[in-house]
């Protein structure tokens, strides 16, 4: 086991479940303190326990990526327990499908605020501290292959995630100057608790593979080791504004 990311300091947000629980993981893996944010504090709780098991200095707290002033209070935590932070892997949001036809405006605004008001808010919060601090550091932002070509029954989902694919890019430029880059990784189909309903429907998996360029769709374990890549300085260092497409070849078809 490499221990690439010894003593960095990240937050990762929506850990609780799938990939933020792998990311967690992985980064605890290699040696990081890690920070883990959710609102599902039953699932949260389940991944400090796996992350304890592992070692490594743990901060858990069951807050949503929308309270500015709770995400504020961890960076402060944060700061107290590990002298500042180092990077940001933001992986909280929500799913509801509906295409633009029946999406009423109550949905329209929930995908909206917790997916791309709480990127900007967490990403907003975090790089403030990193700038103030004059700490160098990294922030990887989980878009989806959503953000880039059009999917059916998925209209806010869509909207929210091409919103964080551009939020990104404009951060990544701004943020560069302070030593902060800042890129997004698309997923296409990902084995997760965002998708446990779909997969669970008589012959999907095979569907879902059939849809892919490999023939296979990926674990959040995938999706974890390229937020560890665009993170770690040494790996992702000259990669800046970038939307990595880690999609079993979706989008080359
Ligand atoms: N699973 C896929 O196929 C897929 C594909 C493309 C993109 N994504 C994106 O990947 C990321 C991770 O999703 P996942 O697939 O691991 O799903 P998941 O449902 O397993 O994990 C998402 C986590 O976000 C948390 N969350 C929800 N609202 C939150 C809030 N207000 N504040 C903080 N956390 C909150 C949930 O509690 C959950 O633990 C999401 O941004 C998702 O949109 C998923």
């Amino acid at each position: 086991m490499t221990e690439s990311m010894k003593g960095k300091s990240i937050i990762v947000t929506g850990a609780a479940s799938g990939m933020g629980r792998g990311v967690a993981q992985l980064l605890t893996e290699r040696g990081a303190n890690v920070a883990i944010v959710d609102p599902a504090g039953k699932g949260l709780a389940e991944t400090k326990e796996i992350l304890q098991k592992i070692g490594g200095e743990i901060i858990a707290e069951p807050i949503s990526v929308t309270d500015l002033e709770a995400v504020h209070r961890l960076i402060s935590q944060v700061q107290s327990a590990w002298g500042g932070i180092d990077g940001l892997v933001h992986c909280g949001a929500i799913l509801r499908y509906a295409g633009s036809l029946e999406t009423d405006l109550e949905t329209w605004r929930e995908v909206i605020e917790v997916n791309l008001t709480g990127t900007f808010i967490v990403g907003h919060a975090v790089a403030n501290s990193m700038v103030a601090s004059n700490r160098k550091g990294a922030i990887v932002n989980i878009a989806s292959v959503a953000a880039v070509i059009g999917l059916p029954n998925l209209a806010a989902y869509s909207a929210s995630k091409g919103g964080v694919a551009a939020l990104s890019r404009s951060m990544a430029v701004e943020l560069l100057p302070h030593g902060i880059r800042v890129n997004y990784i698309c997923p296409g189909f990902v084995e997760s608790g965002m998708t446990e309903d779909i997969l669970e429907e008589e012959g999907a998996r095979e569907r879902m593979r059939k849809g892919t360029a490999t023939g296979d769709i990926c674990s959040p374990r995938d999706i974890a080791e390229a937020c560890a890549f665009l993170l770690n300085e040494q790996t992702g260092g000259y990669i800046v504004g970038n939307g990595l497409m880690v999609d079993s070849g979706v989008t080359i078809q």
